[in-house]
């Protein structure tokens, strides 16, 4: 598929590092497509990976990965153009500087927030539950990470799903966008144990079943 990762650091980087690998046309949306930190970003992806502006990179997408800081979405949205039609991945979390906790949530949801800014778009809620570096890498022994994911639009949940796949995860669906609402409170229990704990980057959430 042709992919636009919207921000091209942590998560952006990983997730678009890993749908190139898996052979999806992957174009970043930067604020400097010429910047070093670019060109060595895309040295080390390979696999035709480009970058340009944020408004060109999305216009030229089928799926948009918004992976943006919070308070910088809406902005690179309105870069973004018109985003009508296209399956757009929201990945931020909107936690508070000091890791504190959410600065939205309950009665709304970064996700809904996009969904409101990005006019028409068909928004799913995913890749913001873990860590980016086991978006590098989802496998844990035998068994794969779970990625949940969450959208009203059946069809751009089905290829966000499949993207997740593609890089190793195990998928759930945790149903519409409004249960956004119940995966950034997950993301920030994660950043929680992670950081505020000490629990280090390594470890996911895995859903049993019997
Ligand atoms: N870090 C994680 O493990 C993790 C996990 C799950 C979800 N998330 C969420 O994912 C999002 C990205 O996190 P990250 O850790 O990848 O952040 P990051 O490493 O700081 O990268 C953010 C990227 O966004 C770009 N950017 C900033 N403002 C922009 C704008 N107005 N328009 C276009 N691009 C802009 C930055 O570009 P410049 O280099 O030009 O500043 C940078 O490439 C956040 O919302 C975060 O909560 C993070």
């Amino acid at each position: 598929m042709k992919i636009s990762v919207i921000g091209a650091g942590n998560v952006g980087g990983t997730l678009g590092k890993g749908f190139a690998s898996k052979g999806h046309s992957v174009v970043f949306g930067v604020r400097d497509p010429e910047s070093d930190k670019t060109r060595a970003l895309l040295k080390d992806i390979g696999h035709g990976a480009r970058a340009a502006s944020v408004a060109e990179a999305a216009a030229g997408g089928e799926v948009v990965l918004l992976a943006t800081p919070w308070p910088a979405t809406r902005e690179a949205i309105q870069m973004c153009g018109d985003l009508r039609g296209k399956v757009v991945i929201d990945s931020t979390n909107p936690v508070k500087p000091d890791l504190t906790g959410l600065e939205l949530g309950h009665t709304t949801s970064a996700g809904e927030q996009v969904a409101a800014w990005a006019a028409g778009a068909r928004v799913v809620k995913c890749f913001n539950t873990t860590g980016y570096p086991n978006m590098a890498n989802p496998q844990y022994g035998e068994n794969k990470a779970t990625m949940f994911y969450c959208g009203d639009d059946p069809a751009a949940k089905k290829i966000v799903a499949k993207l997740a796949e593609d890089i190793g995860f195990e998928t759930v669906d945790a149903g519409p966008l409004v249960n956004a609402r119940l995966l950034e409170s997950c993301a920030m229990l994660w950043i929680y144990l992670a950081i505020k704990q000490g629990m280090g980057v390594n470890f996911v959430y895995k859903l049993l079943k019997r």
